[in-house]
Protein backbone atom coordinates (compact mmCIF):
# COMPACT_ATOMS: atom_id res chain seq x y z
CA UNK A 1 0.00 0.00 0.00
CA UNK A 2 1.41 3.45 -0.80
CA UNK A 3 0.06 6.19 1.66
CA UNK A 4 0.56 9.89 0.16
CA UNK A 5 -0.10 12.45 2.59
CA UNK A 6 -1.20 16.17 1.06
CA UNK A 7 -1.81 19.14 3.21
CA UNK A 8 -5.41 19.31 2.32
CA UNK A 9 -8.75 18.26 0.34
CA UNK A 10 -7.35 20.57 -2.91
CA UNK A 11 -3.88 19.12 -2.93
CA UNK A 12 -5.80 15.52 -2.70
CA UNK A 13 -8.16 16.16 -5.93
CA UNK A 14 -5.01 17.30 -8.01
CA UNK A 15 -2.47 14.48 -7.01
CA UNK A 16 -5.45 11.83 -7.33
CA UNK A 17 -6.17 13.44 -10.87
CA UNK A 18 -2.34 12.75 -11.66
CA UNK A 19 -2.75 9.16 -10.62
CA UNK A 20 -5.71 8.57 -13.28
CA UNK A 21 -4.15 10.74 -15.78
CA UNK A 22 -0.80 8.63 -15.68
CA UNK A 23 -2.83 5.31 -15.90
CA UNK A 24 -4.60 6.42 -18.69
CA UNK A 25 -1.37 7.58 -20.79
CA UNK A 26 -0.44 3.90 -20.55
CA UNK A 27 -3.82 2.66 -21.75
CA UNK A 28 -6.03 5.19 -23.12
CA UNK A 29 -9.21 2.51 -23.39
CA UNK A 30 -8.74 2.34 -19.09
CA UNK A 31 -11.50 0.41 -17.45
CA UNK A 32 -12.13 2.69 -14.31
CA UNK A 33 -14.58 1.84 -11.62
CA UNK A 34 -16.00 4.83 -10.61
CA UNK A 35 -16.84 5.93 -6.64
CA UNK A 36 -19.72 8.28 -5.51
CA UNK A 37 -19.59 10.21 -2.31
CA UNK A 38 -18.03 13.83 -1.11
CA UNK A 39 -14.69 12.55 -1.39
CA UNK A 40 -14.03 12.14 -5.23
CA UNK A 41 -15.76 15.24 -6.42
CA UNK A 42 -12.91 16.98 -6.24
CA UNK A 43 -11.11 14.69 -8.39
CA UNK A 44 -14.35 14.31 -10.84
CA UNK A 45 -13.14 18.06 -11.45
CA UNK A 46 -9.64 17.94 -11.86
CA UNK A 47 -11.11 15.05 -14.68
CA UNK A 48 -13.27 17.29 -16.34
CA UNK A 49 -10.19 19.47 -17.40
CA UNK A 50 -9.29 17.23 -20.19
CA UNK A 51 -12.20 16.29 -21.62
CA UNK A 52 -11.16 14.27 -24.75
CA UNK A 53 -8.70 11.94 -22.73
CA UNK A 54 -11.67 9.36 -21.68
CA UNK A 55 -13.09 8.96 -25.11
CA UNK A 56 -11.99 5.47 -24.78
CA UNK A 57 -12.07 4.39 -21.75
CA UNK A 58 -14.66 1.74 -20.05
CA UNK A 59 -16.28 2.91 -17.08
CA UNK A 60 -18.42 1.28 -13.65
CA UNK A 61 -18.96 1.98 -10.94
CA UNK A 62 -19.20 0.08 -6.69
CA UNK A 63 -22.71 0.46 -6.10
CA UNK A 64 -25.90 1.61 -6.77
CA UNK A 65 -29.46 2.35 -4.47
CA UNK A 66 -32.36 -0.64 -5.24
CA UNK A 67 -35.39 1.00 -6.61
CA UNK A 68 -33.65 4.16 -7.50
CA UNK A 69 -33.62 5.03 -11.57
CA UNK A 70 -30.97 6.69 -13.09
CA UNK A 71 -33.66 10.14 -13.62
CA UNK A 72 -33.40 10.54 -9.84
CA UNK A 73 -31.17 12.82 -8.32
CA UNK A 74 -30.52 10.42 -5.51
CA UNK A 75 -29.14 7.57 -7.74
CA UNK A 76 -25.79 7.03 -7.81
CA UNK A 77 -26.09 7.06 -11.97
CA UNK A 78 -27.49 10.41 -11.78
CA UNK A 79 -24.39 11.66 -9.41
CA UNK A 80 -21.33 9.91 -11.87
CA UNK A 81 -23.19 11.96 -14.57
CA UNK A 82 -23.50 15.15 -12.87
CA UNK A 83 -20.17 15.26 -11.58
CA UNK A 84 -17.45 13.51 -14.68
CA UNK A 85 -19.64 12.02 -17.65
CA UNK A 86 -22.07 14.65 -18.58
CA UNK A 87 -18.85 16.96 -18.76
CA UNK A 88 -16.04 14.11 -20.51
CA UNK A 89 -15.85 12.61 -23.83
CA UNK A 90 -17.27 9.36 -24.03
CA UNK A 91 -19.20 6.27 -25.82
CA UNK A 92 -21.98 5.37 -24.71
CA UNK A 93 -21.30 1.78 -25.47
CA UNK A 94 -18.87 2.44 -22.87
CA UNK A 95 -21.03 3.16 -19.83
CA UNK A 96 -21.55 0.29 -18.01
CA UNK A 97 -22.92 2.30 -14.88
CA UNK A 98 -25.05 0.33 -12.20
CA UNK A 99 -28.90 1.18 -12.73
CA UNK A 100 -31.20 0.15 -8.89
CA UNK A 101 -34.87 0.25 -10.90
CA UNK A 102 -34.56 -3.64 -11.89
CA UNK A 103 -36.80 -5.96 -10.51
CA UNK A 104 -34.09 -8.66 -9.74
CA UNK A 105 -30.20 -7.44 -8.02
CA UNK A 106 -28.89 -11.27 -8.19
CA UNK A 107 -29.53 -10.92 -12.31
CA UNK A 108 -28.04 -7.77 -12.51
CA UNK A 109 -24.85 -8.76 -10.20
CA UNK A 110 -24.37 -11.38 -12.33
CA UNK A 111 -24.48 -9.63 -15.25
CA UNK A 112 -22.02 -6.78 -13.38
CA UNK A 113 -19.45 -9.88 -13.10
CA UNK A 114 -19.69 -11.54 -16.46
CA UNK A 115 -19.51 -7.73 -17.95
CA UNK A 116 -16.21 -6.95 -15.97
CA UNK A 117 -14.83 -10.39 -17.13
CA UNK A 118 -15.66 -9.78 -20.83
CA UNK A 119 -13.79 -6.49 -20.34
CA UNK A 120 -10.68 -7.74 -19.09
CA UNK A 121 -11.10 -7.16 -15.32
CA UNK A 122 -10.79 -3.54 -13.98
CA UNK A 123 -7.22 -1.44 -13.99
CA UNK A 124 -8.14 1.53 -12.13
CA UNK A 125 -11.22 1.71 -9.11
CA UNK A 126 -11.60 4.75 -7.60
CA UNK A 127 -12.38 4.13 -3.71
CA UNK A 128 -13.87 6.16 -0.42
CA UNK A 129 -14.19 4.75 2.81
CA UNK A 130 -17.47 4.77 5.35
CA UNK A 131 -16.63 5.24 8.62
CA UNK A 132 -17.80 1.95 9.79
CA UNK A 133 -14.55 1.00 7.22
CA UNK A 134 -17.10 -0.14 4.27
CA UNK A 135 -15.54 0.22 0.84
CA UNK A 136 -18.42 0.38 -1.89
CA UNK A 137 -21.57 -1.15 -0.15
CA UNK A 138 -19.35 -3.91 1.70
CA UNK A 139 -20.25 -3.30 5.63
CA UNK A 140 -18.36 -4.50 8.16
CA UNK A 141 -18.64 -8.42 8.13
CA UNK A 142 -18.77 -8.75 4.59
CA UNK A 143 -17.10 -11.37 3.07
CA UNK A 144 -13.52 -10.55 1.99
CA UNK A 145 -14.17 -12.75 -1.12
CA UNK A 146 -17.45 -11.62 -1.82
CA UNK A 147 -18.58 -10.80 -5.54
CA UNK A 148 -21.29 -8.41 -6.36
CA UNK A 149 -24.23 -9.19 -4.84
CA UNK A 150 -27.61 -6.82 -3.06
CA UNK A 151 -26.58 -5.84 0.64
CA UNK A 152 -28.53 -3.98 3.03
CA UNK A 153 -27.11 -1.12 4.55
CA UNK A 154 -26.26 -0.24 8.18
CA UNK A 155 -28.56 2.77 9.62
CA UNK A 156 -25.35 4.62 10.05
CA UNK A 157 -24.36 4.52 6.53
CA UNK A 158 -27.62 5.66 5.33
CA UNK A 159 -27.67 8.31 7.85
CA UNK A 160 -24.52 9.78 6.72
CA UNK A 161 -26.17 9.52 3.42
CA UNK A 162 -28.83 11.01 3.80
CA UNK A 163 -26.69 14.06 5.45
CA UNK A 164 -25.96 14.62 1.34
CA UNK A 165 -28.91 14.69 -0.23
CA UNK A 166 -31.90 17.29 -0.37
CA UNK A 167 -34.91 14.44 -0.03
CA UNK A 168 -35.61 14.02 3.99
CA UNK A 169 -37.09 10.24 2.74
CA UNK A 170 -34.68 7.52 3.26
CA UNK A 171 -33.95 6.16 -0.13
CA UNK A 172 -33.28 2.55 0.30
CA UNK A 173 -31.50 0.45 3.07
CA UNK A 174 -30.79 -1.86 -0.18
CA UNK A 175 -28.46 -1.67 -2.70
CA UNK A 176 -25.97 -3.07 -4.96
CA UNK A 177 -22.12 -3.34 -4.79
CA UNK A 178 -19.33 -5.06 -6.12
CA UNK A 179 -18.16 -7.33 -3.38
CA UNK A 180 -15.05 -6.95 -1.38
CA UNK A 181 -12.99 -9.86 -4.06
CA UNK A 182 -14.67 -7.88 -6.87
CA UNK A 183 -13.31 -4.89 -6.11
CA UNK A 184 -9.59 -6.85 -5.13
CA UNK A 185 -9.30 -7.85 -8.68
CA UNK A 186 -8.70 -4.59 -10.10
CA UNK A 187 -5.17 -3.87 -10.92
CA UNK A 188 -4.59 -1.36 -9.20
CA UNK A 189 -6.87 0.27 -6.46
CA UNK A 190 -7.23 4.11 -5.86
CA UNK A 191 -8.34 4.97 -2.60
CA UNK A 192 -9.18 8.45 -1.07
CA UNK A 193 -9.95 10.03 2.25
CA UNK A 194 -9.74 13.61 3.62
CA UNK A 195 -11.06 15.06 6.63
CA UNK A 196 -10.71 14.51 10.55
CA UNK A 197 -14.05 12.24 10.67
CA UNK A 198 -12.24 9.56 8.43
CA UNK A 199 -8.74 9.99 11.04
CA UNK A 200 -9.87 6.76 13.31
CA UNK A 201 -10.87 4.54 10.46
CA UNK A 202 -7.99 5.48 7.82
CA UNK A 203 -5.55 4.31 11.44
CA UNK A 204 -7.10 0.84 11.48
CA UNK A 205 -7.29 0.33 8.19
CA UNK A 206 -3.52 0.72 7.50
CA UNK A 207 -1.97 -0.38 10.41
CA UNK A 208 -4.74 -2.11 12.38
CA UNK A 209 -5.39 -6.60 11.85
CA UNK A 210 -7.11 -7.17 8.67
CA UNK A 211 -10.57 -8.10 9.28
CA UNK A 212 -14.08 -8.55 7.63
CA UNK A 213 -15.32 -5.98 10.65
CA UNK A 214 -13.35 -3.46 8.57
CA UNK A 215 -13.73 -4.29 5.21
CA UNK A 216 -10.96 -1.62 3.69
CA UNK A 217 -8.40 -4.17 5.63
CA UNK A 218 -8.19 -5.86 2.26
CA UNK A 219 -6.12 -3.09 0.92
CA UNK A 220 -3.21 -4.64 3.14
CA UNK A 221 -3.58 -7.65 0.71
CA UNK A 222 -3.52 -6.02 -2.85
CA UNK A 223 -0.35 -5.86 -4.50
CA UNK A 224 -0.99 -1.98 -6.29
CA UNK A 225 -3.21 -0.34 -3.80
CA UNK A 226 -2.27 3.61 -3.85
CA UNK A 227 -3.86 5.42 -0.70
CA UNK A 228 -4.09 9.25 -0.97
CA UNK A 229 -5.00 11.29 2.54
CA UNK A 230 -4.88 15.12 3.66
CA UNK A 231 -3.31 15.64 6.87
CA UNK A 232 -6.91 15.55 8.68
CA UNK A 233 -7.32 12.07 7.75
CA UNK A 234 -3.55 10.97 7.96
CA UNK A 235 -3.50 12.42 11.78
CA UNK A 236 -4.13 9.15 13.40
CA UNK A 237 -0.98 7.18 11.62
CA UNK A 238 1.42 6.24 13.84
CA UNK A 239 3.64 6.50 11.02
CA UNK A 240 2.45 9.24 9.36
CA UNK A 241 6.52 10.75 9.22
CA UNK A 242 7.47 7.41 7.71
CA UNK A 243 4.82 7.40 4.48
CA UNK A 244 6.03 11.21 4.31
CA UNK A 245 9.52 10.53 3.88
CA UNK A 246 9.55 7.39 1.41
CA UNK A 247 7.32 9.15 -0.64
CA UNK A 248 9.26 12.52 -0.87
CA UNK A 249 12.28 9.85 -1.24
CA UNK A 250 11.16 7.69 -3.66
CA UNK A 251 12.81 8.81 -6.78
CA UNK A 252 16.06 8.36 -4.76
CA UNK A 253 15.52 4.31 -6.08
CA UNK A 254 14.01 5.28 -9.54
CA UNK A 255 10.50 5.02 -8.67
CA UNK A 256 9.58 8.70 -9.51
C1 LIG B 1 -19.80 5.22 -2.85
C2 LIG B 1 -19.18 4.23 -2.01
C3 LIG B 1 -18.93 4.45 -0.55
C4 LIG B 1 -18.26 5.79 -0.24
C5 LIG B 1 -18.08 5.97 1.25
C6 LIG B 1 -17.46 7.31 1.60
O1 LIG B 1 -19.88 4.77 -4.18
O2 LIG B 1 -18.88 3.22 -2.51
O3 LIG B 1 -18.12 3.40 -0.08
O4 LIG B 1 -17.02 5.84 -0.90
O5 LIG B 1 -19.31 5.86 1.90
O6 LIG B 1 -18.34 8.33 1.24
P1 LIG B 1 -17.90 9.86 1.35
O7 LIG B 1 -16.88 10.09 0.27
O8 LIG B 1 -19.16 10.64 1.07
O9 LIG B 1 -17.35 10.06 2.72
Amino acid sequence: MEIIIEPDATALAERAGQVVFADLAKKPDLVLGLATGKTPIGLYEKLRARPDAFAQVRFFNLDEFFGVPPSDSNSFNYFLHFHLIRHIRHQEKNLHLLRGDVNDLEALSREVEEKIKSVGGIDLQILGIGKNGHIGFNEPGSSLGSRTRPKTLEASTLAEYMKNIDSRAPVSSFAITMGVGTIMDSRHLLMLASGSGKAEIIREMVEGPITSEIPATCLQLHPRATVILDEESAAKLKRRDYYKWVFENKWRVGQK
